[in-house]
């Protein structure tokens, strides 16, 4: 058997080449500083121009990133980012424009191009096979591009690897077996396998948890020690301020700045992307006073409520929960303690085995999710694309998905279309959300603005419970201000709703009283308002005075 042939066409540029022959992975590269020449930048994007029909998502952009640095690219939703990141990583094709990579022009016409010139871009919906493990997932990749490898080989490899860069991963692991950061940091994993140099991490935090999102910057700073180049997409402000030596900013497809986290701060940030002031980026949210509403009945009550998770194992082990109207209940936790399971057994996605669901006095345990968004209940899940939305399907159908059986948007049997292009193009203006019209795919729109729709949709029926599950994920710091005050006056107009977040500071400030899940269980419960977050934190470990909860209806 032919033994394995690392990817050996990367070209580096002339100092590092030497140095480095990709196929015996590099040791760490002198910074660029110490560099006898001047280095080329990593990346240099210049005048890179792409259009979509009459969107223009990228405007003459010139974008440079160095070796050794870790440089982060923010803007408003739909402002570019990503298609800008899909042009390096070969995905896209500019109308105009060239990119060098380490001062030679490079072609980047498939990713393959890409990787071979040493680019990877790490996405947020990972391209992995669940039952395969890390290695036999590497080799797939490989295998397409037609060499034969020897699974030994490469499984040693990538154990050295993984130990060298500190990414924790067991090459023979299986991937369902694994935690959503866990396979971040095998997409990683094969990509310095195949020999990235440069990574591109989009939105890379929005998907893990706190403590995972902690461990995540720790590494792209460490690779950037190693003289990698990692562009870094996020939303929050406050890790690119922390994690970044360079920060750019897209508006509106063009590059407006780009600084340091030294020069700049939220504020200034928040207002180059948008070009206006924003209110809530500058506070602090959880000092914000929560205006009282009179709460009525409960409109949610959980009872004895168990029900199992992905891989057959328990999930939710007797949880009692009351949600009333004018009311906000946070549920805090680290991911996988039973969050996931509780927005879907109350929206009528997973079967509840033992306990009960009343909506409005009404049982609807085990109902199915249709009878359950007829009682008045809406679902802003946590994985739009696989629940919420269907990306195929232009943006109207995806606005009625939910409430076609309902007048005005149907007569008879039929679906008016005149009242569903209207309640759509009222969504997109409410909403904000940044498309050429109504008949556009849904998966052409960028992932924030996916969000600002589906929640405009879930809203839009006067919901009496909203179920909110990350509802803030991947939306811009504007449109998180817009979505905040939407849950804020949905409040007020009475829904009871369900928040479900791993932001402490959203639920802090959104939330009347915070319950926290651990294992399966409610591990605390008390009133948002001065609730203490080390105390929070605690309970979210597992840790706390549980005696006093148990039993205890929250
Ligand atoms: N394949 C496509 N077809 C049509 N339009 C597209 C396509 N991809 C992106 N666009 C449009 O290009 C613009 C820029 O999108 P892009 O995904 O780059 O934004 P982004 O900055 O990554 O936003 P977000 O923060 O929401 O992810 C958007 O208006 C988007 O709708
Ligand atoms: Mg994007």
């Amino acid at each position: 058997m032919e033994h394995i042939r690392a990817p050996n066409s990367l070209e580096l540029g002339p100092g590092m080449k030497d140095r480095h022959p990709i196929t015996h992975h590099p040791s760490p590269i002198t910074p660029p500083s110490h560099h006898p020449v001047t280095p080329s930048p990593a990346v240099a994007m210049r005048g890179i121009s792409k259009r979509f029909g009459s969107v223009v998502a990228n405007d003459r952009v010139d974008f440079e990133a160095s070796w050794g640095e870790v440089h982060a690219l923010v803007g408003e939703n739909g402002a570019g980012k990503s298609t800008l990141m899909s042009i390096l990583a070969g995905l896209y094709r500019p109308d105009s424009g060239e990119v060098e990579i380490d001062g030679a022009p490079a072609r980047l016409r498939s990713p393959r191009d890409a990787i071979a010139r040493g680019i990877g871009m790490v996405y947020q919906h990972f391209m992995l096979v669940e039952p395969f493990t890390v290695t036999e997932n590497v080799v797939l990749g490989e295998q397409r591009s037609g060499v034969d490898l020897e699974l030994g080989r490469v499984e040693r490899e990538l154990a050295g690897l993984s130990e060298k860069y500190g990414l924790g991963i067991d090459p023979r692991a299986r991937i369902w077996q694994l935690s959503v950061g866990e396979q971040q940091r095998v997409e990683i994993l094969r990509l310095l396998y195949l020999g990235a140099r440069i990574l591109v991490f989009d939105e890379p935090t929005a998907v893990l948890t706190p403590q995972e999102a902690r461990s995540l910057l720790q590494t792209l700073r460490g690779m950037a020690a190693q003289g990698f180049s990692v562009v870094f997409i996020s939303h929050k402000l406050d890790e690119v301020l922390e994690v970044a030596d360079r920060i750019s900013v897209l508006r509106r497809g063009e590059i407006v700045a780009t600084t340091r986290p030294a020069e700049t701060d939220r504020r200034t940030l928040a207002r180059l992307m948008v070009g206006r002031e924003l209110a809530e980026v500058v506070e602090q949210p959880a000092s914000e006073p929560h205006e009282p509403v009179a709460q009525g009945d409960a409109v949610l009550e959980v009872r004895g409520l168990y029900a199992l998770g992905e891989k057959g194992l328990p999930a939710l082990r007797g949880i009692d929960l009351d949600v009333r109207t004018g009311e906000t209940l946070g549920i805090a936790g680290v991911a996988g303690n039973g969050q996931r399971e509780l927005a879907e057994t109350v929206t009528g996605l997973r079967s509840v085995t033992d306990g009960s669901l009343r909506i409005d006095g009404k049982e609807l345990t085990n109902r199915p999710a249709a009878e359950i968004a007829r009682a008045g209940v809406a679902h802003i899940p946590e994985d739009r694309l696989a629940t919420g939305l269907i990306g195929g399907m232009d943006l109207s159908e995806n606005a009625i998905l939910r409430g076609y059986a309902r007048p005005p948007l149907c007569s008879g049997p039929f679906l008016a279309s005149k009242a569903v292009a209207s309640f759509t193009d009222r969504l997109i203006a409410d909403h904000d959300v940044k498309t050429p019209g109504r008949w556009a795919k849904l998966r052409t729109l960028s992932g924030g603005n996916q969000q600002k729709l589906l929640l405009g949709r879930e809203l839009a029926g006067e919901p009496r419970l909203i179920v909110a599950v990350h509802p803030t994920r991947g939306v811009d710091v504007g449109a998180t201000e817009a979505i905040h005050q939407a849950l804020r006056d949905q409040r007020a107009r009475g829904a009871a709703i369900l928040l479900i977040s791993e932001d402490l500071d959203e639920l802090l400030a959104l939330s009347d009283r915070i319950v926290v899940l651990f294992d399966g269980r409610v591990m605390g419960a008390m009133p948002a308002s001065g609730a203490d977050p080390e105390e929070i934190g605690l309970l979210m470990a597992g840790i706390g005075n549980r005696e006093s909860e148990v039993g205890t209806r929250v």
